[in-house]
């Protein structure tokens, strides 16, 4: 018997059905004017909408301005409510749904942006960023709970149907998770019951807005942090019941710590040189030319990546798990649909494609649908260029310096 591939029926996520099984995983648009939404920003995710995504997650909004790393990122604010309706409502019309990716930057954030020195479990010096961070007090803790919350209730005016919490990739919510980097000895660090407690606070105040604006929630967290000392999954696993009984309606499956170990979320090299032609302040160029190879390892890319790790979460967790990494052709998403996973995160292939989802049905309806790979390369030239430029595919970019392009070769 043949069996019918689950790739385009719709299913759900708490109160939320989507018309297929396909996300946009949040990826760093660098399109905000004033941390607030721009013309760039419609245009990019109504185009994947109507590229026949099931629901596009705008990327990485800061709950507060401490937690702002870059002058291009959302912040949300009541302000800029009007213009983030505009957005959701354009990407209804196209028949999507819109989640907002929500967290704070943590030791990742910088000074100059975020308007007071970076916050995290601990004081300290984060190198990457690079910058002096100080502890938060307890009350700051209570304080960041409530914005989660009220970022939540913005979210729902905003139009958006979900909201996603960043709890992975090394930033405020992974970093109090985190053996390595908590060093608290109040109730927010030490054992692993403790490191949870700002998320447990923090998704205690999410899932009560959101139940009130029936609106859907999605954790993004990290299975492994990809550094020795990092999360693993014995206690990720953990994490991941913690939320399904805090009531979190999906979780989204990721790894990494941008900090220790970033291409441990992406997979492969970073373009150095790419990322320093696009810096417009030469010392920096010259020190991260010098020492960027060294900081920013990379790791080996495979299609489906996280793959075998999220299988050890699809044995015990009951709520609808997306997965994400590497998902680029139908072979190997629609193994990652066999094995059980609700749905299918993507990034790279949509940023190389809009309407690769519309692309895949295509394929599909001329029987050649098995064999439809992303043109993504996987060589992440759109990584370098997010520090310092907007999120944009360089196979689509005129002009770019041919050596920039053949770093690898
Ligand atoms: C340019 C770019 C920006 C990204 N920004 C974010 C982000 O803001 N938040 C996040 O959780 N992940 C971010 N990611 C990671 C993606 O969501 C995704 O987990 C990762 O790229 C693996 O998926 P892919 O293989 O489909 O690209 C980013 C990825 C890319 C390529
Ligand atoms: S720049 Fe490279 S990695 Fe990024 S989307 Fe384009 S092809 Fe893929």
């Amino acid at each position: 018997m043949i069996r019918k591939s689950l790739l385009f029926t719709p299913s759900s996520i708490g109160p939320l059905t989507l018309r297929n099984r396909t996300v946009r995983a949040a990826a760093f648009e660098g399109m905000c004017v004033d941390n607030g939404p721009s013309e760039a920003l419609y245009n990019y995710h109504t185009a994947v909408a109507a590229g026949g995504i099931g629901m596009t997650t705008v990327a990485y909004a800061a709950v507060s301005r401490s937690g702002l790393s870059f002058p291009t990122q959302l912040w949300m604010r009541p302000s800029i409510v009007p213009g983030l309706r505009h957005l959701t409502e354009g990407i209804h019309k196209e028949g999507a749904a819109a989640s907002v990716q929500m967290g704070h930057c943590g030791n990742m954030s910088h000074r100059s942006i975020c308007g007071c020195m970076p916050v995290s479990a601990n004081s300290g010096f984060n190198m990457y960023s690079p910058t002096f961070v100080r502890a938060l007090k307890k009350k700051e803790i209570l304080e960041l709970v409530k914005d989660f919350g009220k970022a939540t209730v913005l979210a729902h005016e905003s139009g958006f149907d979900a909201v996603e919490i960043h709890a992975g990739h090394g930033y405020l919510l992974s970093q109090f998770m985190s053996g390595w980097l908590n060093r608290r000895k109040d109730e927010y660090g030490g054992s692993f019951a403790n490191r949870l407690r700002f998320t447990s606070q923090v998704m205690e105040e999410v899932m009560e807005a959101a139940a009130r604006c029936h609106m859907a929630v999605l954790v993004k967290m990290n299975m492994r942090d990809g550094f020795r000392g990092g999360m693993e999954l014995d206690e990720s696993i953990e994490v991941a019941g913690l939320l399904e009984s805090a009531g979190v309606h999906a979780l989204v499956l990721s790894g990494g710590y941008v900090s220790r170990a970033p291409m441990y979320v992406m997979r492969g090299a970073m373009p150095i040189r790419t990322l320093t032609y696009y810096m417009p302040w030469n010392y920096v160029k010259i020190g991260v030319r010098m020492i960027g190879r060294w900081m920013i390892r990379p790791v080996p890319f495979t299609e489906g990546y996280f793959l075998e790790d999220a299988r050890r979460f699809r044995e015990v967790i009951r709520i609808p798990l997306v997965c994400v990494g590497g998902l680029f052709s139908r072979t190997v998403i629609e193994k990652a649909l066999l094995d059980g996973f609700e749905f299918i995160g993507m990034a790279r292939p949509l940023i190389n494609d809009p309407a690769f989802v519309n692309h895949m049905k295509e394929a599909e309806e001329k029987g050649c649908g098995k064999d439809f790979t992303s043109g993504c390369t996987h060589a992440n030239y759109c990584i370098g260029r997010m520090y310092t430029r907007d999120m944009v595919c360089h196979q689509h970019l005129d002009g770019i310096p041919k050596r920039l392009l053949n770093e690898f070769k």
